[in-house]
């Protein structure tokens, strides 16, 4: 059977962009996959986090998943710092990892701007925000993944990560599976409301251009209202010359099972576009803020869910970090010989 991983980063409230790009294609594949889906905390931390704020936030993260209709019946869900094993593959594949690599990943240059800029909490690049992607290529080799879905923005870490996969796999002999990126062909990279030319991001500095999944219906309609268009009144799909008409396009082709390019033929104006996007972005979220109330309602329900999760998920990891120690020349530790008397 097909293995398939993924992670969403605990910080902030899930997105529309998270959602389109990545979560509602994780809950179609739980069905006809091995499906293993984390909230990846090692990760928020390359940047400072105030340890309250990362505590809730991964729970809330949890809670998400199983809203947007994830199974912990069906697939493994589980909090990455659960299973001790993903930051043991990640050395290893760090000593495998070049600097060079490393330091043409977009997201550290685009982060690593940021921080200097003095932007972010703390005022430094951290040394685990260059070297994340070893961590990332650990989260995903060591379930033995096969697809990974993902939004556009993670297909240098995918291409990474099959690269780290395959020197590793010609230096040390057989030890892990190649994964391919599985990246949707509507609502991959979902932009900014108000600065289409922009990826929709929790850390975005116009909070009107990012729409939370569970923001109230009203907020939702207005940031629609609102959204950036340009000054023709032609409704048609091209990115390059119309990007904020064109992002409603791909959230209404993506809320509605269309294609940009088809969900265009319906609109000569931009009024109607915007409230129909609205409302079908509204529909969409309904049963998923409905299970997140029961959720919430049930918090030992989630305690169980994650704890179920971490031991299922370590199961598998324990098997593939002792398969590449072993490749790699580690000596195997031993039990204690027994002392005859
Ligand atoms: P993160 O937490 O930034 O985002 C989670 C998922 O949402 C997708 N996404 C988007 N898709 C479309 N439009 C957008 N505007 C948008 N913004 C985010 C992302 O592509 C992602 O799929 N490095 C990863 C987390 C990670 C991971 C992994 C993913 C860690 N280990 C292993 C896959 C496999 C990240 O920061 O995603």
């Amino acid at each position: 059977m097909t293995r398939v991983l993924s992670g969403i980063q605990p910080t902030g409230d899930v997105h529309l962009g998270n959602y389109l790009g990545a979560l509602r294609q994780w809950a179609i594949d739980q069905h006809d996959a091995d499906a293993f889906y984390c909230a990846v905390d090692l990760h928020a931390v390359t940047i400072q986090q105030d340890p309250e704020q990362l505590r809730s936030a991964t729970l809330g993260t949890m809670a998400t998943l199983v809203s947007v209709g994830l199974d912990p019946e069906v697939c493994t869900l589980f909090v990455q710092s659960h299973v001790p094993q993903h930051t043991e593959l990640s050395w290893l594949l760090e000593c495998t990892v070049s600097l060079g690599e490393l330091r043409r990943m977009t997201q550290f240059k685009d982060k690593a701007a940021r921080a200097e800029g003095g932007d972010q909490r703390g005022d430094h690049v951290s040394a685990g925000l260059f070297t994340y992607p070893a961590l990332m290529a650990a989260d995903i080799l060591i379930y033995d993944a096969d697809r990974v879905p993902v939004g556009d923005d993670q297909r240098q870490h995918l291409e990474l990560t099959r690269d780290v996969a395959q020197r590793f796999n010609s230096r040390y002999g057989d030890t892990f599976v190649i994964p391919d990126a599985a990246i949707p062909t509507v609502g991959a990279r979902v932009m900014d409301l108000q600065n289409p030319t922009a990826k929709m991001s929790k850390s975005s500095e116009s909070p009107q251009g990012s729409v939370g999944i569970f923001e109230d219906p009203a907020h939702v309609a207005r940031k629609f209202t609102r959204a950036v268009t340009d000054s023709e009144s032609e409704v048609r799909y091209d990115p390059e010359v119309k990007p904020g008409v064109s992002n409603l396009l791909s959230i209404l082709g993506a809320a509605t099972g269309r294609s940009a390019a088809d969900a265009a033929a319906s609109y000569s104006q931009y009024g109607v576009l915007k409230t129909d996007t609205a409302d079908a972005v509204i529909a969409m979220l309904e049963p998923i803020k409905a299970k997140k109330a029961e959720l919430d309602a049930d918090p030992a329900e989630l305690a169980r869910i994650i704890a179920v999760g971490a031991d299922k998920a370590e199961a598998v990891a324990c098997v593939t970090v002792a398969r590449a120690k072993e490749a790699m020349g580690f000596l195997p530790k031993q039990p204690q010989p027994k002392v005859s008397a």
